[in-house]
């Protein structure tokens, strides 16, 4: 998609009633700040090569069901920086009166520019790419800032003091971290704590598939006062009934661009179908199994999902109308994923 938002399409208002018990609200940690159950990120599905209306309508239906966090980062595309110039496009037309009902945030880390400063935790990395994560999105600050990854050679103090700069300017609400292991999180939240900008949240992998997070994380956080928000919880799509039958032509593991490689389908297949079966037996698409799975633990504050299509948001979203497991399902659940 490119910045080409129809404007025929124009005089969005939101559902009157986005606000009635369609979406359950957490509290982040021990701060102030409540995040929807469900979150949005806008990784695949919103850069230059994704269609713009599609984008735009899966925003608009996310926040008529009460969805008010919308998660990017600087890189998100492709190419990089694309999601944050389409969405800053669509949040002028549509959401720009509904500033202060949403959550956006955005990351750095990752590589953005050539040079030694365009990636990784330093200072001049985060502030700089702040600022220019600010102007793609038509933005005056972003709620949340995250350091997008750990880096191993720059001094975790420089790193979070870049964070805390980030809010002490006003650019950021408050600072996150994402991809921390348990004990760098420690370290972080302490340094955070000591200059006055507590950490706010931690964005981890966390997936039916993928639970480095039980291994201490989750501790640490809870511990900290930190709130969880655990990307790519359906593995991707491969959590899904996506796969079942083969790899479709318009799903992520058959485009160039997708982070899901083709090769990762088939291996997680056995599994992937016994755990349908599993949700069939719970009247729920596996998707809104996997993502009640995660948010059965009452440390993860919001799943964040990514969604190619507004069907596939709305089956996830309705992920909250049962989130409760007994122990005979959690059982069997635990012998398909230990198998
Ligand atoms: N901090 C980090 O380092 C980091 C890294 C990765 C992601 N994230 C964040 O986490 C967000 C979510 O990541 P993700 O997109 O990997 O999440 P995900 O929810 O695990 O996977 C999303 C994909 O699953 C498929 N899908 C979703 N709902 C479906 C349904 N109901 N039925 C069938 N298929 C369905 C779609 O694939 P198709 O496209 O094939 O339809 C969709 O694009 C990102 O947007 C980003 O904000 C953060």
């Amino acid at each position: 998609m490119t910045v080409n938002i129809n404007d025929n399409t124009m005089s969005y208002l939101p559902a009157n009633d986005r606000y009635d018990q369609k979406t359950n609200y957490r509290r982040c940690g021990r701060s102030g700040i409540k995040l929807p159950e469900i979150s949005l990120g806008l990784w695949h599905n919103f850069g230059g090569v994704d269609v713009a209306e599609n984008g735009r309508a899966m925003l608009r239906y996310a926040f008529d069901q009460g969805i008010t966090h919308f998660d990017l980062a600087n890189n998100y595309g492709p190419p990089p920086g694309s999601a944050e110039e389409n969405f800053g496009a669509i949040f002028k037309k549509d959401f720009l009166p509904y500033r202060d009902e949403l959550i956006i945030s955005t990351k750095a880390g990752y590589l953005m520019w050539p040079g030694p400063y365009g990636e990784w935790g330093s200072r001049k990395n985060l502030l700089s790419s702040l600022d220019q994560s600010l102007k793609r999105m038509g933005l005056e600050y972003v709620d949340i800032f995250y350091s997008h990854r750990p880096d191993p050679e720059t001094p975790l103090e420089e790193t979070m003091m870049a964070l805390d700069r980030a809010v002490r300017s006003g650019k950021a609400l408050y600072a996150g971290i994402s991809n921390y292991p348990a004990e760098l999180t420690k370290k972080a939240c302490a340094i955070l704590k000591q200059l006055g900008t507590p950490c706010l949240i931690h964005q981890p992998k966390y997936s039916m598939f993928e639970r480095w997070v039980e291994d201490g994380l989750l501790a640490v956080v809870e511990e900290e006062g930190v709130g969880v928000i655990a990307f790519s919880p359906l593995a991707q799509g491969l959590l899904t009934d996506r796969y079942l039958h083969g790899i479709p032509a318009d799903s992520r593991a058959a485009k160039s661009w997708g982070f899901l490689k083709a090769e990762q389908v088939e291996p997680a297949l056995a599994k992937v179908k016994l755990l349908n079966d599993i949700a069939i037996t719970r009247n729920q698409s596996l998707a809104q199994m996997a993502i009640a799975w995660l948010l059965k633990d009452k440390r993860v504050t919001s799943v964040l999902i990514g969604a190619s299509s507004v069907a596939q948001l709305k089956d996830n979203l309705a992920a909250q109308n049962n989130l409760t497991f007994s122990d005979a399902e959690l059982k069997q659940i635990e012998a398909v994923l230990k198998a």
